[in-house]
């Protein structure tokens, strides 16, 4: 039978104290950094890094990691949203060119970290000309990946220059994601500017376009399709096919001879974060080498900014690529970026296919 409490403040009276006391020697024994802390982290590389992090950090520190998974383009409208009332403490990860936009629009933190010395000079000059509001944590060159399984099979050849994508066989066979979203795709359109010259770049982009099955959302998108075998050829980072080779998926990537650009992946800490000790002991650990070499545990294949970090034999080896000299100041700047996209929209993407 149910026996109503009987007078329920008395007896509130006595399990209160005894809570409290539990409670209390609880925080007593607890190291002070994991009481209630926590980081909310915007997370720009593929879900199986991210969720790495997740884990390990939140187990050694005690720190509650709150992940949101975003692409590059997606998470600087996120940051642009929640400017007047943040809600995240830190950006990781993602293409370079918008945490520059970030940092530009005041919606970073400007902070120096100790292990910047530490650091390749290309990743330290990415702090630099923000204004040490973000700073560069890997680096990866854009190329192309293809599935020669599926080339073979349509009798297509390997694409090894921009050039050859334009060839009219390749019609419905090649994926890029869509710069609006991609901070991927944002850095095939400023390495062809930078190529070719915007003119050309842009007829270039049309001629793609026909050949174009589908614009993706998330850069990372293409190159799983190709590995999938729902389409022959994308437009890559190449660190992103080792990881997909590894799972069995028959991908292969190759650079374009013309030349290439590559990305600076970044970290920012936002202005107004409301964790921010916790998101600068979060910063400085992805700085370190064994923090960077999580990347690689998890099948991701970008170079380490930590100049200690081990480089996995999966990483490209960028002295066999012929790059451009990308000038990531001009092209992460805000009205390049969106003008950029701007004419991409109305010139490129609003043409039939
Ligand atoms: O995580 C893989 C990766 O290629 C990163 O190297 C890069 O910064 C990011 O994806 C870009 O993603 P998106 O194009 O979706 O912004």
């Amino acid at each position: 039978m149910h026996t109503p409490p009987s007078n329920p403040p008395a007896r509130l009276a006595g399990i209160v104290p005894a809570v409290l006391a539990v409670a209390a020697t609880l925080v007593l024994a607890t190291p002070a950094r994991a009481q209630e802390q926590q980081v909310n982290i915007i997370c720009s590389v593929q879900a199986e890094w991210c969720n790495l992090i997740q884990t390990v950090y939140g187990k050694t520190t005690g720190v509650k990691v709150n992940m949101s998974l975003k692409g590059s383009g997606e998470a600087l409208a996120q940051l642009i949203a929640e400017r007047a009332n943040p809600k995240t403490d830190i950006w990781f990860g993602g293409t370079g060119d918008p945490h520059l936009q970030a940092a530009e629009q005041g919606l970073s933190l400007e902070y120096k970290s100790a292990t910047l010395p530490q650091l390749h000079e290309w990743a330290q000059a990415q702090a630099a000309q923000s204004g040490f509001k973000t700073v560069g944590i890997y680096s990866g060159p854009l190329g192309f990946g293809y599935n020669p399984e599926l080339l073979a099979k349509k009798k297509l050849p390997v694409p090894k220059t921009w050039a050859d994508l334009l060839d009219p066989r390749y019609k419905g066979e090649v994926q890029v994601a869509n710069p609006a979203s991609s901070g991927t795709a944002y850095t095939m359109i400023a390495t062809l500017v930078q190529l070719m010259g915007e003119d050309k770049a842009f007829e270039y982009m049309k001629g793609l376009h026909k050949n174009i099955q589908t614009y993706t959302r998330s850069g990372t998108a293409p190159i799983k399709a190709v590995a999938r075998g729902e389409t022959s050829v994308s437009i890559s980072f190449v660190h992103d096919g080792p990881g997909e080779k590894m799972q069995g998926f028959p991908v292969e990537t190759v650079t374009p001879t013309e030349g290439t650009g590559a990305e600076i992946g970044s970290m920012s800490l936002i202005k107004g974060a409301r964790n921010l000790d916790a998101a600068k002991k979060f910063y400085e650990w992805a700085l370190t080498s064994a923090a960077q070499e999580l990347g690689a545990a998890a099948k991701q294949f970008q170079v380490p900014s930590n100049k200690g970090a081990k480089v996995d034999a999966n990483v490209p080896d960028f002295k066999k690529i012929k790059f451009i000299k990308y000038d990531y100041a001009k092209y992460g700047a805000s009205a390049e970026r969106r003008r950029l996209i701007g004419k991409w929209e109305k010139d490129v993407n609003s043409l039939p296919r």
